[in-house]
């Protein structure tokens, strides 16, 4: 898996998972743009900062990237400790937006790749609404679309990360199709990183100790970021519109 000479920009580069990719696609010889609300705290080939919940600061960053962009990684993100709104716009309809007017800026064989979770492990039971949200292709259109079917605050994180997987698909296939861009998903579970406390608190000390019985132990950062480059790796060429759990097996509870 090699990314020499590969520009590859990464939302969220400043803290957790995207910080771990950032790090490893330097070490394999890409060329990273980080962007984020926060400065990094790790050296990268460029960075812009950014606010994923407001689409005019998107939209003069996209002004501000460089064209031949290889792979665009959606790693930022917010827990549903934060308010269901800017839930919605950061982890749904703020990287909606800088996807799609990112992709003029993507070189044809390039990829996406978004960062869901296990969270969002129960999409096909709202199927239908994650599709009418989907097939929405502006944010005045989704967040209208929203207004109409609320979502409610203790579900938001799931919710948002579920049609994330939905949009993921639907558009990947489309992206592939017509512009020759991949798009998929990696879903971890449970991180190390500065969010964990977050969900701790946001799902709750019973359903996380019976989730801590499931599993070997949350992971590190560095176990998500190499599937995360390989999607990003021409060797993954083949691959558009899935979902990757990356979460030590505990997507297989599922079934
Ligand atoms: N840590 C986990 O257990 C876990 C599990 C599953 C999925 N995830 C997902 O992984 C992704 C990365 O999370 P993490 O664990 O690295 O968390 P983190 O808090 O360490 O990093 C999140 C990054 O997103 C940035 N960010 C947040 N809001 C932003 C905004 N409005 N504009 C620009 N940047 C913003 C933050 O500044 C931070 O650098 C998130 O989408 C999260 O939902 C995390």
């Amino acid at each position: 898996m090699s990314l020499n000479g590969k520009t590859i920009a990464i939302t969220g580069a400043s803290s957790g998972i995207g910080a771990e990719i950032a790090r490893l696609a330097r070490f394999q010889g890409a060329h990273v743009i980080g962007l984020d609300r926060n400065d990094p705290m790790i050296t990268l080939d460029g960075f812009v900062k950014i606010d994923m919940g407001d689409a005019a600061a998107i939209d003069a960053a996209v002004t501000a990237l460089p064209s031949g962009i290889h792979a665009l990684v959606n790693a930022a993100g917010v827990s549903g400790l934060a308010d269901k709104d800017v839930v919605a716009r950061v982890n749904y309809l703020g990287l909606r937006h800088l996807t799609e007017a990112l992709l003029p800026k993507i070189a044809k064989g390039g990829a996406v790749v978004n960062i869901t979770s296990i969270l969002g492990a129960e999409w096909p039971k709202r199927l239908d609404a994650h599709k009418g949200l989907a097939a929405t292709t502006t944010w005045a259109e989704g967040a209208a679309w929203l207004k109409k079917h609320p979502v409610p605050q203790d579900s938001c994180y799931q919710y948002f990360k579920e049609a994330l997987v939905v949009w993921t698909k639907k558009r990947g296939y489309d992206l592939f199709m017509q512009r020759d861009i991949r798009m998929n998903s990696v879903a971890p579970g449970p991180v190390f990183t500065p969010i964990l406390g977050d969900f701790v608190q946001m799902l709750g000390e019973e359903r996380v100790a019976a989730d801590a019985a499931n599993i070997k132990r949350p992971a590190i950062a560095d176990e998500i970021a190499p599937p995360v480059l390989f999607l990003c790796s021409d060797a993954a060429r083949w691959v558009t519109g899935i979902n990757l759990p990356v979460d030590g097996g505990i997507d297989a509870l599922y079934v």
